[in-house]
């Protein structure tokens, strides 16, 4: 693997999970795999557990992590090709990714979708052009369409958490006061498509994901149909992929409620709105499996960043 860009950079989901699992049981396992390597972390947007874990995950491979607010704290910077710099950007992605490859021996980098703009956000621009003009892996910390990182994350809890064989998982939509991106939701959707478990996504009409990511995956518009004898349901709310970027529903009644889960475990990603997304009789019982998925972060990235460093 060269980079990780996506959950489609993972071969096999449960040789990854039981690599990850045997990580989290003795995280320092591999103390001296980054040994004098450094790990270069870019956001382009705001962060508190990605931007935590996979510092974390990098110093118990006893990398050096150094991070920057590029959005802010940088020069603008220039995407577009034969671009005539005379306007707000100050410095082309082309040298600024030849540049961090010099003092980093790996790439992350976090870059939000603009919702406003689908073919460039699909284009995955940022994501790509460092994966272009960075001579280094690249591992992807979020970007317009997906969020790999957390994937793997989720698969792991799932794993360590399932009583049955072949649990039922529901991805479902639920209000939010602002526009949110899709790519926590792609990412999920991809990685249980990987796994063996009875995966549906609940949504609104309107809401329905990228058929492209969906596939095959069963969508029902009725949240209660949807969660019939679920054993996990994990939450998250996007913005109308159809009608791109929008907010056309904040319907309360898609809010997750303890009556609603059941015997289901709760997931979410976090950060998450108490009482809009989940009230607060689910996040403050063990139903929720939150914190355990924060925790997971740090194994899942640690896992990946010695796959790359193996690699180097
Ligand atoms: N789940 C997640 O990616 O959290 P942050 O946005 O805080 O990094």
């Amino acid at each position: 693997m060269k980079h990780y860009t996506s959950i489609r950079d993972i071969e096999n989901i449960n040789t990854w999970i039981e690599d990850a699992k045997a990580l989290k049981a003795n995280p320092l396992a591999h103390k001296t795999l980054g040994a004098n390597k450094t790990l270069g972390l870019l956001f382009f947007n705001s962060s508190l557990r990605t931007r935590l874990s996979t510092q974390k995950a990098a110093l118990n491979l006893s990398m050096d992590p150094i991070v920057m607010n590029v959005s802010g704290d940088a020069w603008g910077i220039e995407f577009g090709d034969g671009t005539v710099m005379n306007g707000n950007t100050a410095e082309h992605i082309k040298e600024a990714a030849a540049v961090v490859s010099q003092y980093c021996d790996i790439i992350a980098v976090r870059a939000f979708p603009t919702l406003t703009d689908k073919a460039k956000d699909e284009s995955e621009q940022v994501l790509n052009a460092f994966v272009e003009y960075a001579s280094v892996p690249v591992v992807n910390m979020e970007s317009a369409t997906g969020h790999p990182l957390q994937g793997l994350t989720d698969a792991l809890t799932i794993s360590e958490h399932a009583k049955i064989s072949k649990p039922k998982v529901v991805l479902s939509w639920a209000p939010h006061v602002r526009a949110l991106p899709h790519a926590v939701a792609n990412s999920f959707t991809q990685a249980m498509q990987k796994m063996d478990v009875e995966f549906v996504i609940a949504n609104p009409e309107g809401y329905d994901l990228n058929p492209e990511i969906t596939g095959d995956t069963p969508i029902y518009h009725d949240q209660k149909a949807a969660f019939k004898d679920a054993d996990f349901v994990y939450t998250k709310n996007w913005s109308s992929y159809e009608d791109y970027g929008k907010v056309n529903n904040t319907d309360p009644n898609w809010m997750i409620t303890k009556a609603k889960l059941g015997n289901a475990k709760f997931m979410h990603c976090l950060p998450v709105r108490r009482n809009v997304v989940v009230e607060d009789a689910v996040l403050d019982t063990d139903s929720a499996l939150v914190i355990q998925q924060a925790n997971n972060r740090t194994y899942a990235a640690q896992l990946v960043l010695k796959k790359l460093l193996e690699n180097l």
